[in-house]
């Protein structure tokens, strides 16, 4: 491969800059000339913008920051590509880029919307005689793409969300004796549960751990769901509960939704989901009397790299290694996969873009509103290890893109 491209796609985590950097290092030990990288993925590729890598990741200090660096270093997007038949002029433009900077191979690091990137590039290339190859490198804190053990992304999102609520458990206790308080945390992840199931982790030997967990894996019932809090506050004098940012009720109404008539999508039909922690505690403060707290983890939970997992931090290297050894053999129209061990593996792209993964039924306690050790087993490993951050001024250090 004489040069290639990475660029970066969907919601950033705390790991994903560390795929960019093991595409980088891959392609610089096989010989590669330039490595770009597309700034705000397709869509700032599609207006020809890129950086030159070797500008900021020729020395050991910068490379070691970037794996420090939340976000997308590179910027990222929310954009589909239009179907091929009658938009061959958006394709031929991507094609006319690649040639033009002699781009070998493509790969773009993100979630099962971003694959469609993969499969429609691929599928191109393959109809119409190009020669580049195109790799998917997985990436999502909502730990749903299907065939892969799990993604990078999401162990870093459990260990924080994990490690901030055995902090609001102990917060929330603090005050309890007098009066219950009961503080609802909301946790992202889409139409997966894997993140709000992260829940689950803050219990340990210092931790009594929270108190219920709402997956949008099982309906939502609002009557149930009150009756639980009224009883946890009746037996206990701090209540802490955990629920997924997309739980529905059976009609398939988002519990975010109640009360609101917002209909605004992204580029893959996706509503904004946030608010669900708020309604809630409005509700079982109407419904109840008790002071109640909202707590919205948001952004926190995906851009937290100052608590970071290391396990996460490799296998984001190893993913992004593994796309490119991949491509110089010539694969084309795959996504690298992770195996419970953080071995690797290539997988179709066809049978993973757009697809969700979901939270097995079986792992989860519906009775109790709880995870069973099953989950617990599954994501204990994902979230060990740490890198600690470079300091500066009591803050850490990151690396940013100029332009
Ligand atoms: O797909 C990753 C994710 O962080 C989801 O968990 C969340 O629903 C969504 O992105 C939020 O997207 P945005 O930041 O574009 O609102």
């Amino acid at each position: 491969m004489k040069n290639i491209v990475v660029g970066q796609s969907g919601g950033p985590t705390a790991v994903i800059n560390s795929s960019v950097l093991g595409v980088y290092e891959k392609a610089k030990e096989l010989g590669v000339e330039k490595v770009y990288g597309m700034v705000h993925g397709i869509e700032g590729f599609l207006n020809e913008k890129m950086v030159d890598l070797d500008e900021y990741l020729n020395s050991e200090e910068n490379r070691e920051l970037l794996k420090r660096t939340p976000s997308a270093f590179l910027g990222s997007c929310r954009y589909k590509l239009p179907k091929i038949e009658g938009n061959e002029e958006v394709y031929e433009k991507i094609f006319s880029i690649l040639d033009k900077y002699e781009i070998d191979a493509l790969f773009y690091i993100g979630g099962n919307d971003s694959m469609d990137t993969i499969k429609m590039l691929s599928d191109y290339a393959k109809d119409n005689n190009k020669k580049q190859v195109f790799m998917g490198i997985p990436k999502t804190i909502d730990n749903d793409l299907p065939i892969t053990d799990h993604c990078p992304g999401y162990g870093s999102a459990a260990k924080y969300i994990a490690t901030s609520l055995k902090e609001i458990i102990r917060d929330n206790a603090s005050f309890g004796v007098v009066k219950p308080t009961v503080c609802i945390v909301e946790i992202m992840g889409r139409h997966a549960g894997w993140l709000t199931a992260a829940a689950s982790l803050a219990k340990d030997d210092t931790c009594e751990g929270v108190d219920a967990i709402y997956l949008p894996e099982v309906d939502f019932d609002l009557d149930k769901f009150i009756e639980k809090v009224k009883h946890l506050s009746s037996t206990k004098s701090s209540v802490v509960i955990a629920v997924s940012e997309g739980i529905k009720t059976s009609d398939g109404k988002f519990v975010c939704e109640m009360g609101s008539d917002d209909k605004r999508v992204d580029a893959f039909g996706h509503k904004q989901l946030s608010g669900c922690a708020s309604t809630l505690a409005n509700i079982i403060a109407k419904e109840t009397g008790l002071k109640t707290r909202a707590i919205e983890f948001s952004t926190l939970q995906r851009s937290a790299t100052h608590i970071a997992s290391l396990t996460d931090i490799n296998d984001a290297l190893t993913v992004g290694k593994r796309a490119v050894e991949e491509a110089n053999n010539g694969s084309t129209g795959m996504m690298v996969t992770l195996g419970k061990d953080g071995s690797t593996d290539i997988y179709d792209i066809h049978n993973i873009a757009n697809v969700e993964r979901k939270v097995p039924i079986e792992w989860i306690d519906t009775e109790n509103n709880m995870l069973n050790k099953e989950f617990i087993e599954y994501a204990k490993p994902l979230i060990q290890g740490e890198l600690i951050p470079i300091f500066k001024d009591g803050l850490p250090v990151h690396l940013v893109r100029k332009v």
